[in-house]
């Protein structure tokens, strides 16, 4: 399982698992239906699959759940009965109510209260507001110690080179972006946003990977997801339009010993060379994702998915 701990998030020495675990769905009861569909039950299942299967990577943030995502993986951390560290990043939310720059250090505060840790191996930047601003705080929260690395997140090719020029006038690496990426949000790879993180060395962490479950193949225009986040997003038309794609990744999947949709989604985004942060709310789907680590897709498949998500 050791292998799976191969990368280093971008030019940093922290070593990470080749997929990383999203928690935005933790305690999360308006959006994702926390409670209903799935419990802390299930998530401590789900953290300790991830570092027994060799995935050590959770991503969190204040705003998750109002705070209840952190307190779950607080949890989940304290009473592990695994004896495997993780590695715990977390972000920071630039409301526009947040003035002063102390504001972000009061922030990362609460944060570690709710994860119960006295630091957090990455800490993010979660919108692109008040770069400047943002950015040279959190540098001061890095110069103290108080945090392992600095990521930002939803950074453009523009905001994403300040944000990497002010750290480094300072002597300080810009470790990670997080930001949308899946077969079906292929922006970056136009906008250049890809290439510019390869070109500086800051890894491209991809949110939403399998598109909110839609790339598993589970939902159709006949089944779409329900809720008030998806049920927008992911509207009948718009499942419509990726059939021909998830008939591609059902073909692909099959071609390779039966894998799962997610499998492939997830391969694809690796073959990228990019960090896939995957939500997973019970043992069976992050056995699922996880399980994307065992094989690699061939050139050829990645072209053919390339192909039929150009749509
Ligand atoms: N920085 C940002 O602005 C930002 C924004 C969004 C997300 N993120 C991060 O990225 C993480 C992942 O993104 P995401 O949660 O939006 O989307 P995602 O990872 O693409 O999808 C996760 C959802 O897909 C379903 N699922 C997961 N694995 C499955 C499997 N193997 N088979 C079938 N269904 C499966 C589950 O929902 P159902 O079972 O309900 O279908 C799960 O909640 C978040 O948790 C968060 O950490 C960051």
């Amino acid at each position: 399982m050791e292998q799976k701990f191969t990368v280093k998030l971008g030019d940093t020495n922290l070593g990470i698992s080749k997929i990383g675990v999203g928690a935005w769905a933790w305690g999360s009861r308006i959006l994702w239906g926390y409670g209903k569909d799935y419990t802390e039950a299930d998530l401590v299942s789900v953290y300790e699959e991830s570092l027994k299967s060799g995935v050590n990577f959770f991503d969190t943030a204040e705003i998750y759940g109002m705070g209840n995502s952190e307190e779950i993986l607080g949890r989940c951390i304290r009473e592990s009965k695994t004896n495997i560290s993780p590695v715990i990043a977390t972000k920071f939310f630039p409301f526009p109510w947040r003035f002063g720059r102390n504001a972000l250090r009061q922030a990362l505060a609460g944060s570690l209260k709710r994860l119960g840790l006295n630091k957090v191996e990455l800490y993010q930047i979660h919108q692109p507001i008040n770069v400047n601003k943002w950015v040279n705080a959190i540098a001061d929260v890095y110069e103290e110690g108080l945090i392992g690395a600095i990521g930002v997140s939803n950074y453009n090719p523009e905001q994403l080179k300040r944000a990497h020029d002010i750290l480094g006038n300072r002597g300080i690496k810009l470790a990670s972006n997080q930001i949308q990426y899946s077969l079906i949000y292929r922006e970056h790879e136009s906008n250049g946003l890809l290439k510019l993180c390869k070109e500086l060395k800051v890894a491209f962490l991809a949110y939403s990977p399998i598109a909110q479950g839609v790339l598993t193949g589970k939902y159709t225009p006949q089944n779409p997801p329900r809720g008030i986040l998806r049920s927008r997003r992911y509207r009948r038309t718009v499942l419509e339009r990726l059939q021909p794609l998830i008939k591609v990744m059902t073909e692909v999947s099959e071609e390779n010993g039966g894998k799962t949709l997610a499998q492939t989604a997830l391969n694809w985004i690796l073959s990228k060379g990019a960090i896939p942060v995957v939500g997973a709310k019970n043992i069976i789907q992050i056995k699922d994702n996880v399980a994307a680590l065992d094989w690699q897709l061939s050139d050829k498949d990645v072209g053919k998915l390339d192909d039929a998500s150009r749509i």
